[in-house]
């Protein structure tokens, strides 16, 4: 039969269990064998206040309940204590410490010949130059035909061609294009009359056997002059100011001869080797020569600005193609081209 002792028994117990639970699952744990409907130990005891002999029940009640009410809100308190601690643990371990250092982040950079890009592309710009793009899968019309290179003509032989396997409109054929070049058929077209001052930069792609100065994806800039009057030193004017803004005023410069179908003259310009500096040594970019070829030029054929609907007797005009990735060699003094495209952070991350 319970007595009162039992009732001081069963508090001492209950406080106890409250005391040592501290998550809010030990907490319900607690509720649940002291308060359960079932089996709670408190509910147990309430039912039991029936079976008491008359005599004591009033007493024995008035215990029970006052106990029942002592658990009742001893639960209250320890639960806003363990909401109020896991608050403080939130503001102090999990908090953010704005005193640490922060993460490095890498920091990535322009790829060396995209930065020479765009410094051509200023320069350029700087002189009147205006972009114009084109595709680099490319219509054969264009790429040679346009440009005085039909089919069996010896010169297809110069841009060994990587094809591509559609067909335009079901019957032309169409290539990866091997230069800048027929952009220069592309512009004029679209332009009704002179004057026309354009840069059309881009990658254009070759089967070539890759060595120090040759890859088989390479970046070149088309360049196109035309307008009554425009002559071969305008050419040389333009190309000397470019190399200048470039590679300074201390490097050496070339020009000779050289043939395109799409010129007449044509010339190829080179800068004297940073490597050997032109001493005769066998030297593997420039191949002994002291000089290394950045591009080619030369006054459009008339032929190409007749086909522009143009006069050719009032109407002139230059033409040039620079490799891009020569430029940025000679700039940094690299030795072989090939680092460009080998994806080496550590080559790249020094420009
Ligand atoms: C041409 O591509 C002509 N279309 C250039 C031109 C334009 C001439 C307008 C006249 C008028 P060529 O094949 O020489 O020409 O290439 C021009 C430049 O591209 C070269 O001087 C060189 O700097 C670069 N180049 C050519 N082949 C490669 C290669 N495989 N890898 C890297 N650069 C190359």
């Amino acid at each position: 039969m319970q007595t009162a002792t039992s009732i001081e028994g069963l508090r001492e117990e209950a406080l106890a269990a409250l005391a040592s639970a501290s998550t809010e699952a030990e907490l319900e744990q607690w509720r649940i064998s002291f308060f359960g409907r079932q089996d709670g130990r408190m509910t147990a005891l309430l039912r039991s206040i029936k079976d008491i002999p008359a005599t004591e029940r009033a007493t024995f009640g008035a215990k029970a309940n006052q106990l029942k009410q002592e658990l009742e809100s001893a639960l209250d308190s320890r639960q806003t204590e363990l909401k109020a601690a896991a608050l403080r643990s939130l503001s102090t371990e999990a908090a953010l410490d704005v005193t640490l250092p922060g993460r490095p982040q890498a920091i990535g950079r322009l790829h060396p010949v995209t930065q020479t890009m765009r410094d051509c592309i200023k320069a350029f710009g700087d002189m009147g130059f205006r972009v114009a793009e084109g595709p680099e899968v490319e219509w054969d019309r264009y790429n040679f035909d346009g440009v005085r290179i039909p089919e069996d003509h010896p010169a297809r032989d110069m841009w060994d061609t990587i094809w591509v396997n559609t067909l335009f409109d079901g019957k032309h054929k169409m290539l990866l294009r091997t230069h800048t070049s027929p952009n220069q058929v592309r512009v004029l077209e679209r332009t009704p009359s002179p004057p026309v001052r354009v840069i059309v930069p881009g990658k254009c792609y070759r089967q070539e056997a890759t060595d120090a100065t040759h890859e088989w994806m390479l970046t070149q800039i088309e360049g196109l002059a035309v307008d009554e009057g425009v002559r071969m030193t305008d050419l040389k004017g333009v190309l000397y100011e470019w190399s200048r803004q470039m590679f300074g005023h201390d490097r050496r410069i070339i020009f000779h001869h050289s043939y395109f179908p799409f010129v007449e003259p044509g010339v190829e310009m080179a800068i004297d080797c940073f490597i050997c500096r032109g001493d005769g040594r066998e030297c593997h970019t420039c191949h002994g020569t002291g000089w290394i070829e950045i591009l080619g030029a030369g006054m459009v054929h008339p032929h190409i600005i007749e086909t522009a609907g143009y006069d050719s007797s009032r109407v002139t005009g230059f033409a040039f193609g620079i490799g891009v990735e020569r430029v940025a060699l000679l700039r940094w003094g690299i030795e072989d081209i090939r680092n460009f495209y080998a994806n080496d952070v550590r080559f790249l991350s020094q420009f």
